[in-house]
């Protein structure tokens, strides 16, 4: 029997709450499509620094090494936010691992079925069938990972602190040809978001796109968008984009938007990939929801379990070839979202349930 070997990074706050069901959803279709599954568990981000004194301990690298996929709750929080700040979470952990793994591009569909459009902000009117965006967000460079990165008091008593935007034209090559690859799949447009009037990595971005496009992709529709434009067109005609591609920080804020866009950053599933493969000859790969630990409703059983769910579900399709239990789980959370069965972050007044009927409602739709 084929076995999946996945290295489990449940985290902080929400994400044990929402991985619990993940895992419910994953071994019931593994029984259903027949395949097996090797889990082991390890700590990550706070959890980790209570229990080993860092959060990215060697155990669980050694973990996520011999595994085949890792599938990542959420870090960070309150309680390790006075921790200086190279040693908390997010910058100890879940940025060490997408650069160790070199997993430089990141997938964040943004969906929101007809039904849910009432979740949306935006008026039904603008969004009558819908949204269906994908966003890849460049995940290894730029501003996250540029060098120097500094905080130094200076002789004048003030303070001053450096990050530096850093890419070079190869990096922009690589997540272009994703964002290409993507389009290919979809509808052959792609709508490149950089800040090309000011930056120079974004002139540099532009230009390496461009030319990336004409040469190996003529067939795409290219277009480019300032991100601050961007940002207003998200809100303001989500559905003139197909495929949304940019660098790390700007993806990461347009992505945000993005979820909410689509009704909410409990429905926002990510999978986060590089060129490395497994045993199995497809992506090794980060499986994430797009929201953090949400520290505001944790241990309230109200966090939304559909992102950890469909992250999941990206999983086995990218990185396992598991297409069928991916459209199983995929088409149980339409279903139940669509039957009216929501957490309270997409119930947009009516009654809400708590993150474990959710789980059991998608799990009594997968049969
Ligand atoms: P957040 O995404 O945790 O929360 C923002 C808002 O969205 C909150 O109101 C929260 O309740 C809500 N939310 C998020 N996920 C939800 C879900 N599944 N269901 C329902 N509501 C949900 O962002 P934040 O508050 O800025 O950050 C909290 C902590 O999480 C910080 O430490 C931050 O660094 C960390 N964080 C981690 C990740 C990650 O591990 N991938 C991502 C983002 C933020
Ligand atoms: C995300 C998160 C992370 C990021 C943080 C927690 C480091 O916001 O995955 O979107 O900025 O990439
Ligand atoms: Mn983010």
């Amino acid at each position: 029997m084929k076995t999946l070997k996945i290295a489990v990074l449940p985290g902080d706050g929400i994400g044990p709450e929402v991985m619990q069901g993940a895992l419910a959803v994953l071994e019931k279709v593994a029984g259903q499509e027949g395949f097996g599954l090797d889990c082991s568990t390890w700590d990550v981000g706070g959890a980790a620094i209570d229990n080993h004194g860092v959060a990215l301990p060697d155990a669980t690298k050694e973990g996520c090494r011999a595994a085949e996929a890792i599938l990542f709750g959420s870090v960070g929080g309150p309680k390790w936010e006075s921790l200086p700040p190279k040693e908390q979470p997010e910058r100890a952990a879940l940025l060490p691992l997408r650069k160790e793994f070199s997993l430089f591009a990141n997938i964040r569909p943004g969906l929101l079925y007809p039904e849910l459009v009432q979740a949306s902000p935006l008026k039904e009117e603008r969004i009558p069938q819908g949204i269906d965006i994908v966003c890849i967000r460049e995940l290894t460079g730029g501003i996250y990972f540029g060098q120097p990165k500094s905080t130094t008091e200076l002789e004048d008593g003030d303070v001053e602190a450096i990050d530096t935007m850093v890419y070079r034209a190869s990096e922009i090559r690589r997540i272009a040809e994703v964002a290409a690859v993507a389009a290919r799949e979809r509808g052959g447009r792609v709508c490149s978001v950089d800040k090309a009037n000011v930056l120079e990595t974004s002139v540099l971005w532009r230009k390496t796109v461009t030319e990336f496009f004409a040469k190996e992709y003529p067939d795409l529709e290219l277009s480019h968008l300032y991100v601050d434009n961007a940002a207003m067109q998200l809100v303001s005609n989500p559905n003139q984009f197909d495929v949304l591609f940019t660098e790390n920080m700007f993806g990461d804020i347009l992505s945000d938007e993005l979820a909410v866009v689509c009704g909410s950053i409990g429905m926002l599933a990510s999978a986060s990939l590089g060129k490395g493969e497994n045993s199995h000859g497809l992506p090794f790969g980060l499986y994430e929801p797009a929201g953090g630990s949400a520290p505001d409703i944790v241990g309230q059983d109200k966090a939304n379990p559909c992102a950890q769910i469909l992250s999941a579900a990206m999983m086995l399709r990218y990185s396992f070839g598991e297409t069928a239990a991916a459209d199983r789980i995929e088409n149980a959370v339409k279903k139940v979202v669509k039957s009216g069965v929501r957490t309270g972050d997409i119930a947009f007044g009516a009654d809400a349930v708590g993150t474990h009927k959710m789980v059991e409602a998608i799990m009594a739709e997968l049969g």
